[in-house]
């Protein structure tokens, strides 16, 4: 197959589809890899890393999405982009359709089989492409955090650790999946005093259990919230309800009683924040105040970090991309339904249910598609 893997042209956006180990590994398998010039600069990868791991250097994106049977690509494409897909390419990169009626319906028109990173599962269920760029959220958002609280950027000048005979941040964290996970890990060892609010009492026993004495943890309940914020100097949102926005856990009167220089990092933003008055911010400007509460509230926090992102993203696609290159997309799909998940348009159909429904256009069963468009059974 040949893949290619063109630089990414979101503002700010400096990560990278492939790394050269990528590279490496689909031309070892017996594909041809056509990088674009400089794909991977901002994530610190020279184009001639890329070549030595047995990729090709192309000067033009145009050239490398009219060669390339699959693009492997990191955010979704915007559209200088588009009159660039072609019918039948496969397209695996986030996606995140539901609110971006423009691109799904270039993707239906322009009859491209489109694989969104974020809708893919696991045995398990979880969102396995998902997870990294939520551990990396996830242990920013406390980096984050302490910067923030120092005078010079705005918060109430306390360290994350404290001294001895000064009390450590009291950091409280919303949301007890990998966001809020990792979070505490990075507090926990900063030294900070650490509480974690989540619904799920299970995952509260699990969590009690990785970090045994060193943490708090508390079910979550509008009462428990305000009481536990009133005394915090660090919050971070990271509730996530699957598939919905996320629930409104601290309104903007709770906020009132919150000390003053506060910090807030809703990483939940990206599904409409946990807090009320949370609204999504850039890196280029990440804070404003609320009732003396300085939020930040980053939409593409990984985005900071682009090379660790790239390296964590990676190693979880990798071993997608090998399969759709090394067995082709119906066989595939055909065996990993958890891939199959991922398809979100194919020969000018929505095959995503979510996305069809949250956009009122028509849903077309994949099975349907591929058994009367090849003649296929996968
Ligand atoms: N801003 C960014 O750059 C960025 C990056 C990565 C992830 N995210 C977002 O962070 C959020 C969290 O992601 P995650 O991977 O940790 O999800 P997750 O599913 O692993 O964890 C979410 C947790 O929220 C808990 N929860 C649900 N309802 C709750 C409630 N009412 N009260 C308390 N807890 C509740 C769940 O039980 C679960 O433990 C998501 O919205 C995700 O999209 C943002």
């Amino acid at each position: 197959m040949i893949i290619g893997l063109p630089k990414e042209i979101k503002d700010n956006e400096y990560r990278v589809g492939l790394t050269p180990a990528g590279v490496r590994a689909l031309h070892d398998a017996g594909h041809e890899v056509i990088v674009e010039k400089s794909a991977g600069e901002g994530s610190g990868f020279e184009d001639t890393l890329y070549q030595r791991a047995g990729g090709s250097i192309i000067e033009s994106a145009d050239e490398v999405w009219s060669r390339a049977e699959m693009i492997v690509k990191v955010k979704e494409p915007i559209a200088p982009e588009y009159p660039r897909m072609r019918e039948g390419q496969l397209l695996f990169t986030y996606l995140h359709l539901a609110p971006d009626r423009e691109l799904t319906k270039q993707l239906i028109e322009r009859k491209v089989t489109g694989i969104a990173y974020e809708t893919i599962t696991d045995r398990r269920g979880t969102l396995p492409l998902l997870t990294p760029m939520s551990e990396v959220a996830g242990r920013m958002a406390i980096q984050v955090g302490a910067h923030y609280l120092e005078k010079m950027s705005g918060g109430r000048g306390i360290l994350l650790g404290g001294v001895p005979g000064v009390p450590a941040a009291r950091v409280v964290i919303i949301g007890g999946g990998v966001v809020g996970t990792n979070a505490a890990k990075i507090a926990v060892g900063m030294g900070a005093h650490v509480t974690i609010i989540d619904n799920n009492l299970d995952r509260l026993r699990e969590l009690d259990d990785i970090f045994l004495s060193k943490i708090s943890t508390l079910a979550s309940s509008a009462y428990m919230i305000h009481d536990a914020i009133s005394q915090a100097d660090l919050i971070v949102g990271a509730v996530l309800v699957p598939g919905a926005a996320a629930p409104k856990l601290v309104t903007q009167k709770m906020l009132k009683d919150v000390p003053n220089g506060a910090v807030i990092v809703d990483v939940a933003v990206d599904q409409g924040g946990c807090i009320e008055t949370t609204h999504p911010t850039t890196h280029s400007n990440p804070t404003y105040y609320v009732e003396g509460v300085l939020h930040y509230c980053v939409a593409n926090m990984p985005g900071a970090v682009p090379r660790t992102s790239t390296f964590a993203l990676t190693n979880a696609t990798l071993p997608y991309a090998l399969k759709l290159a090394n067995k082709g997309f119906y066989k595939a799909i055909g065996s990993d339904p958890g891939l199959r998940e991922g398809v979100n348009t194919f020969s000018g159909h929505c095959t995503y249910e979510a996305v069809a429904f949250a956009q009122g256009i028509p849903f077309t069963s994949l099975d349907k598609l591929i058994n009367s468009s090849s003649g296929a059974t996968v």
